[in-house]
């Protein structure tokens, strides 16, 4: 719905003083009507966590296209595209997989690290760990790490990030084989780089949930429930197109909890 301006305490219009209408009016075009914001701008709107001040400029998680062509050939022809959850999707990740102290949370393909950093700090996880192919996105989320811990933040030493293949870097199958819950943002990820992920992630002995923002093909998780109702979690391709929309609700991502023996 299109927000309107508030009548309370304003003059009748008839009344005002000729330079106060313009000012209103400049003020309120300004506030309401800038149809064609371009999109890299609407991108930025996100709703700030509360704990967690992770708040950058996606067009940062850009890559020349040499480290392109080295994660496509590695993970899939579309794997070095570049999208993240926003704040409050990770707020509902959070809440729904119950995320807590006893956990060591994995974010498989990490980007700039936004999403370890705010598991870290808004749900006390153990560990949080980030593991990303990118060199240019994992230097951006280890400056995130290094300028938390120069301020002091408390969660930063549960933190870490880790540079390489999520399917066969070791110190990467060393954090998700002792994971508890794994986040995959698995849209654009190649499908033998998303079939071995399924293994590993099978025999992860510890692993509880997995969330992912598209269902690993047939024949799914092996051990692993798919949950009936996705988990809309915000995303940053979804903003809306007019600034005046509201923040579409979120886009559905799967649960997968381990079933019980
Ligand atoms: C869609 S982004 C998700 C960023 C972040 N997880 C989020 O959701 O906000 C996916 C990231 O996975 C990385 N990636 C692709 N294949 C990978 C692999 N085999 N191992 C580690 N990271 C990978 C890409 O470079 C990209 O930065």
């Amino acid at each position: 719905m299109r927000r309107q301006p508030s009548g309370a305490g304003v003059p009748p219009l008839a009344t005002m003083r000729p330079e106060l209408l313009l000012l209103c009016a400049a003020v309120a075009s300004a506030a309401y009507i800038v149809p064609g914001a371009p999109i890299s701008e609407l991108a930025r709107r996100r709703l700030p966590s509360p704990t967690c001040d992770v708040i950058e400029d996606i067009a940062a998680a850009a890559i020349d296209d040499e480290e392109k062509e080295m994660i496509n050939s590695i993970a899939g022809p579309r794997a070095a595209g570049y999208g993240e959850m926003l704040p409050q999707g990770m707020r509902a990740l959070i809440a729904r997989t119950r995320l807590g102290r006893n956990d060591t949370f994995v974010d498989v393909g990490s980007g700039t690290g936004k999403l370890v950093l705010q598991a870290a700090a808004d749900s006390g996880v153990a560990r949080s760990v980030g593991v990303e192919l990118s060199p240019t996105r994992h230097a951006l989320a280890q400056q995130a790490l290094d300028e938390r811990i120069a301020q002091g933040a408390d969660y930063a030493s549960r933190v870490a990030f880790i540079c390489g293949d999520a399917i066969a870097d070791p110190a990467a199958l060393e954090a998700i084989g002792s994971s508890t819950v794994i986040f995959c943002n698995n849209l654009l990820l190649g499908d033998e780089t998303q079939a071995k992920l399924a293994q590993l992630l099978e025999e992860a002995p510890s692993l509880r949930a997995v969330v992912t923002s598209q269902p690993f093909a047939y024949p799914g998780l092996q051990g692993f429930a798919l949950g009936e109702q996705t988990l809309a979690c915000a995303m940053s391709w979804q903003v809306p197109l007019r600034q005046w929309e509201p923040m579409p609700p979120g886009y559905p991502c799967a649960v997968y909890e381990r079933r019980k023996e």
